[in-house]
């Protein structure tokens, strides 16, 4: 067993066995059409948890998983969304069909060029042709986007339908299908499409995930939202301390002390992957048994060598008077509008709009109303070194 910055499958898999175990008997049970909605910030877990669904769903009778992220598309085109999910949707029905050419061959494949190949297979699918057309349609822009993603959700429907089995879509990363481009973003239209098709399918069960909760609210999670009520809400909460005892027990081969794990636990709140990440770093000490002088250590280390590269894009995308204002916070333990608004001047309605902004972005959660904490402990301690490093230097 070792440390892994992938998502965690299988022997890697470490806990969450209630939402596993509450996931996977929906999933199974016939009577129900209801899927899940996985929310939670950036590097908690969600992507292990949808992984780890679909390989217990494999191989089971009656049921196909399939799993396709949107941040895995490259050029963020429609054409290429809609390939990817039928390559992932003919991946995942792949034992019930008799595919000879391998999917990586296929994935090679130029997009309009791929259902020529398909032809020469033996699916005997009209729906096909039919999402060959209007993908043809939509680059000379004849056909609109709603259209050729309903083709897609159908074909799913379809081949589902044909093998007498029930089809699980799971589509990582959900939200981020309102940046998908043709021509221009789709934006939030697209979500309520999807809702529209959704609902009219029998065989399709659709599971997603999101990181910002904000783009979760326009999906699934505000009254106003499309997908409102139409999937069973799952709050993805950081690993709990026996979850991060676990996780070094199983992983590392020196023992660790009980104060060891509870400073771990502090320092990254219970954050899978850094956990992952300070494991990777523990295992450089040749030391038999572990204590808080090493995890101290390999913090710091951990934050000085890889801090810069893991938070530059996050820090890139904020103007210098939001990264003053979030350096503040974190430095000064700042949490309500007051006090930033005491340590900063900005008048409150400008600290009330950064606020909202920083929300959006997933950087802050409301702890409750009026008080704000960051999401990761480790990015607020990541900032309030290099606020420190900086006024060192002046
Ligand atoms: N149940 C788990 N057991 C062990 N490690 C885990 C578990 N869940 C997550 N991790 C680790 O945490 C890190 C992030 O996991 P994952 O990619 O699943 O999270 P995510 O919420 O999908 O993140 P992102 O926002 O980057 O998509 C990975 O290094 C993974 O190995
Ligand atoms: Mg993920």
């Amino acid at each position: 067993m070792a440390f892994t910055l992938q998502p965690a499958v299988k022997d890697d898999f470490i806990d969450r066995e209630e939402i596993l175990a509450e996931m996977l008997s929906t999933l199974e049970d016939k009577s129900t059409r209801m899927g899940f909605a996985l929310v939670g910030p950036r590097r908690i877990g969600k992507t292990s948890i949808l992984k780890e669904v679909v390989r217990r769903l494999e191989g089971e009778k009656g049921i196909v998983p399939v799993y396709f992220s949107l941040w895995d598309l490259v050029e963020n085109t429609l054409p290429e969304l809609c390939t990817r999910i039928t390559l992932a949707i003919i991946e995942g029905f792949k034992p019930h069909l008799s595919l000879k050419l391998k999917m990586k061959q296929l994935l090679k494949v130029p997009v309009l060029k791929f259902f020529d190949v398909l032809r020469s297979l033996d699916i005997k699918l009209s729906l096909f042709d039919e999402i060959e057309i209007a993908l043809k349609k939509g680059e000379s822009g004849e056909i609109d986007p709603n259209t050729l993603i309903e083709k897609v959700f159908l074909f799913g429907e379809e081949i589902a339908k044909e093998n007498g089995v029930r089809f699980i879509l799971v589509l990582d990363e959900f939200p981020s299908i309102m940046d998908v481009k043709n021509k221009k973003k789709l934006g939030e239209g697209i979500i309520k499409k999807i809702r529209t098709i959704h609902e009219g399918l029998e065989n399709t069960i659709l599971c997603i995930s999101g990181s910002i909760r904000k783009t979760m609210e326009i999906t699934t999670l505000s009254p106003s939202s499309a997908f409102y009520r139409q999937f069973l809400i799952k709050n993805i909460e950081p690993f709990d301390l026996e979850a991060t005892r676990k996780i070094f027990e199983k992983n590392l081969y020196a023992k660790i002390s009980t104060e060891a794990i509870n400073r771990l636990h502090e320092l990254t709140g219970g954050m899978p992957f850094y956990l992952q990440l300070l494991g990777r770093e523990l295992g450089r000490f040749s030391a038999a048994s572990i204590g808080s002088p090493q995890i101290e250590n390999s913090f710091d280390q951990f934050l000085l060598q890889e801090g810069d590269i893991l938070f530059a894009e996050q820090i890139k995308s904020f103007s210098d008077k939001e990264k003053i204002i979030l350096s503040r916070m974190a430095c000064y333990g700042l949490k309500t509008p007051a006090e930033i608004q005491k340590s900063s001047g900005e008048p409150s309605n400008v600290i009330s709009r950064y606020m909202e902004y920083f929300l959006s972005k997933g950087v802050l959660q409301r702890e409750k109303k009026g008080v704000y904490q960051f999401t990761d402990p480790v990015f607020k301690e990541w900032l309030k070194r290099r606020l420190s490093r900086q006024i060192c230097r002046l």
